[in-house]
């Protein structure tokens, strides 16, 4: 038995889970449960990145504290995960006791080994918010091509990369002063000590093929000491022995898979850090990352790991970004799907399965389809598997009193889906899983094939042919029943509903290896329900117009001009009809008296008014803005309306005495 620990890449603590996050989980989480069905003794463990001066800056811009809001979102993100069903053993943060020993303590064996050193940097202060600015805290212009409003790290004009102290006419995004050029002293990982280490290292099957090129460039072009530390004020642990010098977030975020497993280990009887950790350990370790940060994995952690006196990964699993329809996730578009937004809708294992149906060993982009997605879910998983179910199960009902028969009717058949098991295993451990689900549709197929020929519906009544129908359908359901086996890591939830089907205990991998004989089983209920297009549109609707909120949020606290306000015409409006619109939770559509004109305006109110209360209404409209073509039709204006949105949502109306069409000044 092999003894496993397994890490996803640690989402920040500053914002929701999206689908990209739900990907790169979704892919793990299926590792880890076939290497469990395996019988392997396999750990999964994960944490929100805490640190950093973003969750400093985010949690002022809230009113509270980065310790307060990170295990508020902590919280969020593992419910998250788990309603995705993902398995973490343990969700923690890095903003942990354990994290701050570890991470010191592997500073402190690299200092003493003369792996780091100290160095002035000079770099860009913000005299008014008092701080060092990080490159995307400043813009400027581009010292190449000139072209203003560039980050301090690279051009998206002429993408030229550079230093922040080269951009000209600097100025902080944190509060518009033009910054300073201050130094100070900062500490280094001495990376390049571990070039010929990396190169053999790197070169291993540690890391994908087309990974060990990538990290071939950067290792003949020669590696850079590596800044590790941040100057006060920011949100992270001390460096030992200085005052406000804080550990860069990099640092400590890698480290976090230890501490998470540490703090595991500390509630778990029987389970040893060392056991996983030392360098000479037996365990595994597996890495799951996507290929944005190979340089952290394949690099700086290793290296960190190995200068330290740790073991170094067993394995680091990069996989490509997620595009939907071709294009890079976007909220205008309601393709940024957040977990929670998605799960209003949708059952979490479609995405699961559809997720699965586009994994594969290597680093390519992976591109979600909508209409594929209804399309692999309800034809091939719904249609093809649990169809082969549904068809066979009341044959051995009616006629056998829910028992199998005592033989294979088929033995080619049988042999060719019990043998699968380990072709698919290997594709499985390879993360081939793409490449699986099309084996399993393809042995759905030749069954449903198969089942077709003897038509047993054709031959219920015909006591000559009641052995065969019994064989028949009783290999449709062992075959349905090594489908499961083989689909448990991707639709977990969909087996366990299986298993109760059939009568048996949780499968494991090895069960597909013998059929089920002379064995009763329960009558067949839906096991699950094919996806209706409409509710996917509700998702990309729901994303849109929380984009919208938030724009409207964002502009909403910045500051115009007495000239700008007065372009606005706001007028009073008599609401003449009011009515819900199909396939939008949250809109009504309004019809609005303007005194000389009238007109259709979608509203965002749904969930606070009954349409009904609001015909006679006076409310207060944007009279003057551009149409806006939605999927529901067109909207001519804006209704005014106060509150978070939900419920909790007000509109504003006048005073009596006002009337249609009124000038609101
Ligand atoms: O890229 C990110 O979102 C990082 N928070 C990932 C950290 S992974 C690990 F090193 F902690
Ligand atoms: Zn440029």
């Amino acid at each position: 038995m092999r003894r496993i620990l397994v890490t996803s890449a640690l989402p920040n603590a500053n914002g929701a889970i999206h689908l990209g996050h739900l990907f790169e989980h979704i892919l793990t989480d299926i590792w880890v449960r076939f290497q469990r069905m395996m019988g392997n003794e396999c750990y999964y463990v994960c944490a929100d990145d805490a640190h950093g001066t973003a969750t400093m800056l985010a949690a002022e811009r809230l009113g509270t504290t980065p310790e307060a809001m990170i295990e508020s979102l902590r919280e969020e993100h593992a419910d998250d995960f788990r309603r995705f069903l993902v398995e973490h053993d343990n969700y923690y943060s890095t903003h942990s006791p354990e994290n701050e020993q570890y991470t010191r303590e592997i500073y402190q064996r690299l200092a003493a080994d003369g792996r780091t050193f100290t160095a002035d940097v000079e770099q860009l202060y913000d005299p008014e918010r008092k701080l060092f600015l990080a490159d995307r805290f400043v813009k400027g212009n581009c010292p190449r091509c000139g072209h203003d409003d560039q980050y301090g790290d690279n051009c998206q004009e002429c993408g030229a990369t550079y230093d922040a102290t080269d951009l000209g006419n600097p100025r902080s995004l944190l509060s518009d002063a033009t910054p300073e050029l201050r130094s100070s002293d900062h500490y280094f990982f001495d990376l390049a000590q571990f070039t010929d280490f990396l190169k053999d290292w790197t070169a291993t099957d540690a890391v994908q093929p087309e990974v060990t090129n990538k990290l071939a460039e950067w290792l003949t072009g020669g590696l850079k000491a590596w800044d590790i530390s941040r100057d006060g004020p920011y949100f992270g642990f001390t460096i030992p022995d200085t005052t406000e010098k804080y550990f860069y977030v990099w640092m400590d975020a890698p480290v976090g898979y230890m501490a998470s497993f540490k703090n595991l280990c500390d509630r778990t009887r029987g389970l040893d850090f060392d056991d996983f950790w030392r360098a000479d350990s037996k365990g595994e370790v597996h890495h799951f990352i996507g290929k944005d940060i190979i340089n952290f994995h394949c690099l700086f952690w290793p290296a960190v790991l190995h200068g330290a006196g740790y073991r170094t990964p067993t394995k680091v699993h990069t996989h490509g970004f997620i595009t939907v329809d071709g294009v890079q996730m976007s909220k205008s578009r309601g393709t940024f799907i957040n977990a929670g937004t998605y799960l209003e809708h949708l059952d979490p294992e479609y995405l699961r399965y559809y997720f699965a149906t586009k994994l594969s060993a290597n680093t390519d982009d992976v591109d979600i389809q909508l209409d594929d997605f209804v399309q692999r879910v309800n034809s091939d998983l719904v249609g093809k598997v649990v169809n082969i179910a549904s068809r066979c199960a009341g044959f051995i009902h009616r006629g056998f009193d829910g028992v199998l028969a005592e033989g294979v009717h088929d033995e080619e058949l049988w042999a060719a889906v019990s043998g699968a098991r380990r072709q698919l295993a290997d594709l499985y451990e390879r993360g081939d899983v793409g490449r699986a689900v099309r084996q399993i549709t393809a042995l759905a197929d030749r069954t449903n094939q198969y089942i077709a020929e003897y038509e047993p519906w054709k031959h219920g009544n015909d006591p000559e042919r009641r052995d065969e129908v019994q064989g028949v359908c009783s290999l449709g359901i062992n075959v349905f029943r090594a489908l499961v086996i083989y689909l448990k890591p991707i639709v977990p939830a969909m087996a366990a509903k299986a298993e109760a089907f059939l009568r048996v205990e949780p499968l494991a991998w090895e069960d597909a290896g013998e059929p089920l004989v002379a064995h009763e089983i329960e009558r067949f209920k839906p096991l699950f329900t094919r996806i209706d297009r409409k509710d996917v549109d509700k998702v990309v609707a729901a994303t849109v117009a929380e984009a919208e909120s938030e724009a409207a949020e964002d502009e909403g606290s910045a500051e115009v001009s007495i000239d700008d306000f007065g372009k606005i015409d706001l007028r009073i409006a008599k609401v003449i009809d009011a009515k819900f619109v199909d396939g939008a939770d949250k809109l009504l559509e309004l019809r609005l008296d303007l005194g000389d004109t009238s007109r259709t305006v979608f509203a965002g109110v749904r969930e606070a008014y009954d349409p009904d209360t609001l015909v006679d209404r006076l409310v207060v409209v944007v009279a003057n803005l551009a149409p806006r073509k939605m999927r529901f039709g067109t909207s001519e204006g804006m209704v005014l309306a106060a509150g978070p949105g939900g419920e909790d949502i007000f509109l504003v109306s006048p005073d009596a005495g006002a009337e249609p069409g009124m000038r609101v000044t």
